[in-house]
């Protein structure tokens, strides 16, 4: 019989585990849902037991994607509580940088050039530049059918004025540039671009740049007695990838090129560019980075405590701490280079254990050549489904 919710005390019965829950291949392909995967959830939820949705996605708001996984999971509106306020993206750990980062004019790239840019609008960021914004703002810059009227049709001018065509004739000379020179501080991938022959090149005018000022080159590139044979040794901007993600899984049977594919593709053009003498230097979030995990692992101890399961990104969460401490954490995903590794590698301080468990519903399929995977699980098991019992079971 139900007693009903019980207070949320010291001697509750909330448990001492959490999962983590990857998307794409584990919770649905594309547009079809692994079967079992919503009685799971919902059971879970049920229970006070702690989750989050860590997936390596991007591209949208938080709460788009938590719509379209319960849509696409079958939850009633209603039955928002499942997925509200618990989806990470590739990107959301941005949310966090520091104002004076989010004060830098940066430019964005995703999927859509606009949404990407309504995102980074909310996350703070509000000198946010797309390739879109440019290809309009200097119709030299990219010579092909540049998509302007669908892909690239929305844009907005360059903030504060600020022009694209601001370099002088000679892209080498050190002479000033207009004061109207947009110079961009750093490169935000935020999933995977749609555009890879203009987004490429974009990033590479501004890697190989005076600064970040498109339209100029340094005179450093290739200068042997510099760090990187001079490459991205001048002020250029930082490039930011939200995930490393090579393949990702959706209905079609062959796995689909993810972020990851986009970067292969840059080295492989820089590596062209720069005549194999510089690495592309980038940093990388998402699974497997320490700090995607980091992020999660804090939004589970603070976030989901018993009793604060309402409320989105307020001061008043996190304050509860009558949840008793998570143990374990059961990462489960399909993807081994990103969801497995990154469990595997992360070692939280506060002791909690990330366990990590792979299913074979997505990108990861058992072949004679691979006899496992590259970076082992605790387990393997055929789906979402058993691997929450597998978890269950684990927790006697
Ligand atoms: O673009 C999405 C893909 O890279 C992976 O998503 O949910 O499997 O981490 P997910
Ligand atoms: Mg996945």
């Amino acid at each position: 019989s139900s007693l009903g919710k019980p207070p949320a005390t010291r001697d509750h019965a909330f448990s001492s585990f959490a999962f983590a829950f990857d998307i794409d291949g584990v919770l649905y392909r594309g547009g079809q849902a692994i079967p079992g995967a919503r009685e799971m959830l919902r059971s879970i939820r049920r229970k006070d037991i702690r989750y989050v949705f860590l997936t390596n996605g991007g591209g949208t708001h938080e709460t788009a994607k938590a719509d379209s996984l319960a849509k696409r999971l079958g939850l009633s509106p209603d039955e928002e509580d499942v997925v509200r306020d618990r989806v990470i993206l590739s990107h959301t750990p941005m949310r966090g940088w520091a104002d004076e980062v989010k004060q830098q004019t940066v430019l964005v790239t995703g999927s859509h050039p606009e949404t990407a840019r309504r995102i980074a609008n909310e996350y703070g960021f509000s000198r946010a530049v797309t390739p879109a914004d440019l290809i309009h703002a200097n119709d030299k810059l990219y010579p092909f059918d540049n998509l302007k009227e669908t892909l690239h049709a929305e844009f907005r001018p360059l903030p504060d004025g600020k022009s694209a065509a601001g370099a002088p004739a000679d892209p080498y000379s050190r002479d000033l540039l207009a004061a109207d020179a947009l110079k961009i501080d750093k490169i935000l991938v935020w999933n995977d671009p749609r555009d890879w022959s203009l987004d490429i090149q974009v990033i590479h005018d501004l890697l190989v740049s005076r600064g970040g000022h498109l339209g100029t080159v340094s005179d450093r590139n290739g200068d042997r007695s510099l760090p990187n044979n001079g490459w991205q040794q001048d002020g250029q901007p930082e490039l930011w990838i939200s995930n490393l993600d090579l393949v990702w899984k959706t209905e079609f049977p062959v796995n689909r090129f993810g972020t990851g594919a986009f970067v292969a593709a840059l080295q492989g053009v820089w590596a062209a560019v720069t005549n194999g003498g510089a690495e592309l230097q980038y940093q990388a979030l998402g699974k497997p980075s320490r700090f995607t995990y980091e992020y999660a692992h804090a939004r589970l101890v603070r976030d989901h405590a018993v009793g604060s399961t309402s409320t989105s990104g307020s001061e008043s969460r996190g304050k509860d701490t009558t949840a008793p401490p998570i143990k374990r954490v059961y990462m489960i995903g399909d993807n081994p280079e990103s969801d497995i590794r990154g469990a595997n590698e992360f070692r939280p301080e506060d002791g909690t254990e990330w366990v990590s468990v792979l299913v074979r519903t997505g990108v990861w399929r058992q072949t004679a050549a691979e006899k496992g995977p590259r970076y082992k699980p605790a387990v393997i098991v055929d789906d979402v489904v058993d691997a929450i019992v597998w978890a269950l079971r684990n927790e006697g």
